[in-house]
């Protein structure tokens, strides 16, 4: 009888260690692949850089759409836009929300859990309404100013460490988002701060002080211009503050995995890192060309024996993060014909084999509500078709991008009928069409 009860005894402390993972969701707003991991030479991203190192990355990670609130509602609900009804940005006005019945992470983790597992959200949410995204903790833009609660870096760690001491007490695995928001551009909205916000918050005067931040200045003489911007003062300008804030971003990841350390949970935590869409720069945000899809991707696991330290070429989508996530905290998933993603994490143990079959898919319906623009997309491994629904319809440009000075200037060219300096030029081919990234 001893005997027998020592073997259980055994089994459940077996089961305990191989129980569910805590999640730690890392999102930047914008990003690409401006980091040392993804071998950008100028850009200093010494975290991002570790978080590799312990981790697997990924060169061909995709978002199924390339726009702020349909991304995130990606993530939340493993729905892609179209499905879940989040066809653009999430505003109040116009009702732009996912559909009344669509399910999200937080929810159905506490209902599936029972409020055994904490959800916690710090940062930029841009997500709705609030009854579909509701979790335990929540610290973002709709409390704070978007700035303090994603841009100041030492504020985001407070509410960590606050997050991170209530899963401990109330000895809960937890999901934790924190959605950053460097590096998007703020120029339409507060110029003073710079056209990536990369002033706010630096201590030179006027600008406040963001005290864990040591903020990086680059000089834009110095910078390499991707093949794919043109070659100009204007593009230098803005790539060096965009790196500015890129390494804000990047010191804040810093900051969220030394908080698990601190909370004793870093061995018990599965970590991602990626971006909602790609950068605000042609052919990027709100296209599905490949510098609006491709996204950054790090994932780095607890286990001893997942990979650590090596890129793999499985092409995974964004639409994949919410099955990982229900994956890790052992949690089942809903049966649901929407929901069209797998989990990533065998990726994590064993490099799949290349198939024919393997392929991505986009869907981008709006971005802006004045942004009418359906696109569809399929995407292997050598080739890539867009379908634009609309396509009599002229191509919408966002606010942002367009008031920026890399846009302006090129408007600026076209109507004086002018040609701006090109690393490649435009009829050009290289040996790799598809703009691969290799690690
Ligand atoms: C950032 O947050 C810290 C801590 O709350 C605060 O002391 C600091 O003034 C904030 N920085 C800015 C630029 O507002
Ligand atoms: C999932 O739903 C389908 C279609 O309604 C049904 O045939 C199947 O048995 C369900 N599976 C589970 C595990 O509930
Ligand atoms: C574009 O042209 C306008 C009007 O001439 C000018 O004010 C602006 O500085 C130009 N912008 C750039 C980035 O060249």
């Amino acid at each position: 009888m001893q005997f027998l009860q020592w073997i259980v005894a055994l089994l459940l402390i077996a089961g305990c260690s191989a129980g569910p993972q805590n999640v730690l969701l890392l999102l930047a707003d914008d990003a690409g692949f401006e980091s040392g991991a993804y071998l950008n030479k100028f850009c200093q991203t010494p975290n991002l850089d570790a978080l590799a190192k312990r981790g697997l990355l990924f060169n061909n990670a995709f978002t199924s759409v390339s726009s702020c609130s349909p991304s995130r509602s990606q993530l939340l609900t493993g729905q892609a836009g179209h499905s879940s009804g989040m066809y653009g940005l999430h505003q109040g006005v116009h009702h732009f929300n996912v559909l009344p019945e669509t399910g999200s992470l937080p929810n159905l983790i506490r209902d599936l859990s029972g409020g055994r597992i904490l959800s916690g959200i710090i940062g930029k949410k841009h997500v709705g309404a609030a009854n579909n995204f509701r979790f335990d903790f929540e610290q973002t833009e709709e409390q704070h100013s978007i700035n303090q609660i994603g841009r100041n870096i030492t504020r985001m760690k407070e509410y960590a460490r606050q997050f991170l001491k209530q899963a401990k007490d109330e000895k809960k695995p937890f999901f934790l988002m924190v959605g950053f928001h460097d590096p998007h551009r703020c120029g339409h909205i507060t110029p003073q701060f710079g056209e990536f916000c990369e002033r706010w918050g630096s201590g030179e005067e006027g600008m406040g002080s963001i005290p864990d931040w040591k903020p990086i200045y680059y000089d834009w003489h110095n910078l390499d211009v991707p093949a794919w911007l043109p070659n100009t003062d204007v593009v230098r300008q803005e790539l060096a503050a965009q790196y500015m804030t890129i390494s804000r971003l990047d010191q804040g990841v810093g900051l969220m995995l030394k908080e698990l350390e601190a909370a004793g949970v870093a061995d018990q935590t599965l970590v991602i890192y990626t971006s909602d869409n790609g950068p605000p720069f042609p052919g990027g945000r709100t296209n599905l060309y490949e510098h609006g899809i491709r996204s950054p991707l790090i994932i780095s696991s607890p286990n001893k024996k997942d990979r650590h330290h090596e890129a793999t070429a499985a092409m995974v989508s964004l639409l994949d993060i919410y099955p990982s996530v229900l994956d890790a905290l052992q949690i089942p998933q809903p049966n649901d014909t929407k929901i069209v993603g797998r989990s990533i994490l065998p990726v994590l143990r064993e490099e799949p084999p290349i198939k024919e079959s393997d392929s991505v898919f986009g869907s981008h319906s709006y971005h802006e509500v004045t942004m009418a623009y359906p696109m569809r997309m399929v995407r292997n491994r050598r080739y890539k078709l867009i379908h634009n629904i609309n396509y009599w319809a002229d191509f919408p440009i966002d606010q942002d991008f367009y008031t920026s000075p890399t846009f302006q200037q090129i408007l600026n060219a076209t109507l004086e009928k002018q040609t701006l300096p090109c690393i490649v030029p435009c009829c050009s081919t290289t040996s790799d069409p598809m703009g691969a990234v290799r690690h």
